[in-house]
């Protein structure tokens, strides 16, 4: 017998019960994301769990985002690096921005957190040109079909030791499916095809069912 999601979301609520304190900043940067272009789109509370401890188990302190959205996950992300600190977080709309910084604020975290507007590619190139102190820990979760564009510049903008992490890389199954014509299930696959040939990279993937539904993390180390 298989799970339905109304179960993947009550074993959801089950441990998050326990497990995952979402305050009252939390809580509200996760409603507002409704106001976002991409309602209900930021990871579930724990999945930005998940990115905390993982950015404290690396005892990463330079934390890079693509794709902000309301700055759930960015939140995480700041508490987590610490008040040495620091999250450069890149968003495309000033809409969502706007929504963000206020989230920030509220989560007391915006003197840890570089929030810059504009297509992600052209500010992480702004922060290549910049040489910009290499990042500890980076999450892409923005535009699916830039995948394989957000990891190239990641992977200027790391060191050997880095930790990257890719959201939405199952997409209800349809990665496995060569011919879809999803582009953004094309973006998660040209990724993967990357990663696979990059002698720098090692990394797995995990399928997650959830309040979010189907679909999953990546996870990459970087050796050299
Ligand atoms: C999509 C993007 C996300 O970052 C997410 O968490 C869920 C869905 C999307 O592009 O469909
Ligand atoms: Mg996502």
């Amino acid at each position: 017998m298989y799970a339905s999601e109304t179960d993947w979301r009550a074993v959801d609520g089950y441990f998050a019960g326990l497990l995952v304190a979402e305050d009252e900043a939390l809580a509200a940067a996760r409603q507002s994301g409704r106001q976002t272009t991409m309602p209900a789109a930021e990871v579930a509370p724990n999945q930005g769990k998940l990115l905390a401890l993982l950015c404290q188990l690396a005892g990463a302190v330079r934390v890079l985002e693509f794709g902000t959205l309301a700055g759930y996950s960015t939140i995480w992300l700041a508490r987590a690096a610490g008040p040495d600190g620091h999250v450069t977080t890149l968003e495309l709309e000033e809409h969502n921005a706007a929504i963000a910084r206020s989230n920030l604020e509220r989560a007391g975290v915006t003197h840890l957190v570089d929030l810059i507007v504009g297509p992600a590619v052209d500010s992480a190139r702004k922060l290549i040109a910049q040489d910009a102190e290499p990042y500890d820990l980076v999450f892409i979760d923005a535009d699916k079909p830039s995948n394989p564009a957000y990891l190239q510049a990641s992977l200027a903008l790391t060191h050997a030791g880095s930790m990257i992490v890719i959201d939405n890389v199952v997409r209800d199954g349809a990665v496995i499916d060569p011919g879809s014509p999803d582009r953004r299930v094309q973006g998660v696959r040209a990724v993967v095809e990357d990663i696979a040939g990059d002698p720098r990279l090692e990394a797995t993937a995990l399928q997650t069912v959830g309040i979010k539904g189907w679909d999953g993390f990546l996870i990459i180390r970087r050796t050299s």
